[in-house]
This record gives structure tokens, sequence and C-alpha cells, in this order.
């Protein structure tokens, strides 16, 4: 039986690290688990400007000196060429979309796709990935995702060369596509959305810890995108969307989404990974296809996992992980 794993230190192309006193704890845990992390620009205030992009990745590297940082900003108003120029250069990888009202601090977000079209032309043309949170508002929750298509396929054929990354994917329907659609149209998987269903949220009790978007979905929602995840494809490649929030944020009247992942996201995965006999294809999917994707090196350092049962603590910096309490079979 196989006690022990050595894998490339993984990438986390989807990260939330949060902002004031709470970044630090967030970037040092990140740290632990990872050699490069893609960090979400919905802080408060927005992370949106050059200056706030710079400020954002000295904060996370005086916690984490040792983390590789790329960064996002987010697309709540249009941009100038200058202005995406200015945050490419501070270390922005990537724009992120995020529809109004549909998910964490999306007050700013966007009500019609379209009217940023002028900067996604401009990320089309400065080669920045376009990162989308896929959700259409106005659907019925479980089809949010589903229903969003529409609009992924549009930017497809309005801006052919743009990499677009479609985030956390959900759905069989939203795998399919990403399935079909052109190389430079992928989509990134979270640990949670690979063993959750929607009955891991509101089947027996309220498990608020497990309130996210999009919502983990059905359990043909759930195999289609384990079968993305073991399929080998490059066009799927992990990002933990790891977004804690404080236990009194998520156990209240209208706790907030987000699951707090990253500590224990890659034991996960190992474990997924091994019970359908696919560990061969793990290195890629978390530290390969996504580096290739994004046009960064590859990372060369790795990590060893041994085969050592650890029960997840109750809480971890104030909040509570995914399978709190529960015991998992690996660890560094
Ligand atoms: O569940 C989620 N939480 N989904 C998101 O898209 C945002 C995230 C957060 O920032 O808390
Ligand atoms: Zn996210």
């Amino acid at each position: 039986m196989l006690k022990q794993l050595t894998l490339p230190l993984p990438d986390d192309f989807h990260i939330h690290l949060r902002q004031g006193s709470d970044l630090a704890n967030y970037a040092k845990r990140a740290a632990e688990q990872f050699g490069r992390v893609l960090a979400m620009p919905n802080t408060e205030p927005p992370i949106n400007s050059a200056e706030t992009v710079k400020k954002y990745k000295e904060e996370i590297l005086a916690a984490a000196p040792n983390l590789d940082v790329l960064l996002t900003f987010k697309l709540n108003k249009n941009y100038t060429e200058q202005e995406l120029l200015a945050m490419q250069k501070n270390g922005v990888a990537a724009a992120k979309y995020y529809p109004f009202g549909v998910t964490t601090n999306s007050q700013d977000g966007v009500s019609k796709i379209e009217d940023i079209y002028p900067t996604i032309s401009l990320l089309e043309k400065l080669d920045l990935v376009l990162s989308l949170h896929g959700e259409e508002l106005d659907a019925y929750c479980l089809d949010r995702e589903r229903e969003f298509l529409k609009h992924l396929e549009k930017l497809c054929r309005e801006f052919p060369k743009l990499r677009i990354v479609l985030e956390h994917v959900s759905t069989l329907e939203a795998v399919e596509r990403i399935f079909d659609l052109p190389q430079n149209i992928v989509a990134t998987i979270t640990a949670h959305h690979l063993i959750l269903t929607i009955d891991d949220v509101i089947g027996a009790s309220l498990k608020p810890q497990n309130f996210c978007k999009p919502l983990p979905n059905s359990p043909q929602d759930r195999d289609a995108v384990r079968r993305a995840a073991f399929s080998g494809n490059r066009k799927f490649f992990f990002g933990t969307d790891s977004a804690p929030h404080p236990l009194e944020k998520k156990e209240c009247l209208g706790g907030a989404a987000g699951i707090y992942s990253a500590p224990v996201a890659i034991p996960i995965l190992i474990e997924e990974f091994e019970k359908e006999n696919k560990l061969d294809l793990l290195p890629n999917f978390i530290a390969g296809f996504g580096a290739d994707f994004y046009k960064v090196p590859r990372q060369t350092k790795t990590v060893a996992y041994i085969k050592e049962e650890w029960q997840v603590p109750k809480t971890i910096d104030g909040a509570v992980p995914l399978r709190a309490g529960e015991i998992l079979k690996w660890q560094k």
C-alpha cells in the first residue's frame, strides 16, 4: 500500500487572502501548502488600481515572504490601457469579473457584461487573462452557472484570442462546454466541488461551513467535475477558491458564502485522486497545467506527503475549515 508520495510544490490559481489583520494568518497558512498563489481582488476595499495591487502584494509578502504571488484586479469599471499596463507591471496576471450581487463583496460587480467589453478587448490585446465568476444572478440558484454559459460563448466569439478561466466549475453543462470550446478557454476546479453536493449544505442539517458560490450542486454535476479533474485534460487545473470568513460571519442571519479549504485541500485531493487510481495525474493538476496556462514557469521544488491519519481542527484561524473535525488520510 502507498505510504508516501512526493509531489511538485502545489500552485493555487484562485485564493482569497482578505485584508487587514486577517491577511497575515491566511497568507501564512496558504504558504504552508502552496508555493504560488493567484490572489483574488474582492477585498474591502477592492484591488482595482496599480497602487492597490502593489500594496496588496507587499502585504502578502510581508506575512509570507517565500510565497510566489500573482495578483488579480476587480473588473468593476472600464480601465484605460495605461491603467492595465501599470497593473500588469505590478504583478497582475488576471482581471476578475464578478456579476453584481452574486457572491461575497460583489455589490460593486458588473450588471451587464457587455458594459465592460471595452476593457475585455484591452485584456485580449495585452494578453491578460479574464477570470470569470460565471453565475447569472437572475437565475434559480442551482442553475446560475448553466445560465451564464451563453455569456461565455459570446465572449469566445467576440474575443477569440482572449485567455479565459471559468472559475470553480461546478456543473455538468459547464464542464462539457469547457471540453468543447477552444484551448484558450479553461476552468479551475476546487477541492470542495469534487466532494460536495447540495445535500452537504442543506440535506440533513444546515452546514454553513459548506455554503459557497457557486453552490455545490447535484451528484451528477459533482461527478462531471470529478471526470474533468481526473481526465488529465490540460484545460482543467486546481484553484482552491479557499474563502475564509470568521465563524460569526458564517453562522448568523445572512451568513457569508465561502469555504475555508486552503489548509486541507491538498490532503483531500490526494485522497480523491488515490480513490480513483489517478494519482499519476495529480502533479499536472496541481502544478502543471495552471502554470502553463498563465505562462509562468512550472514549479521545480517538491513536497513529500505521508499517509498518516489526522483530524482536521474544528476551527483554524477563527474559521471553520472544510471537513472540520473529520479524519483525513494524508499529511505533509
Ligand atoms: O463562496 C464564495 N466565496 N464564492 C465566491 O465567489 C467568493 C468567495 C468569497 O470571497 O468569500
Ligand atoms: Zn473565489
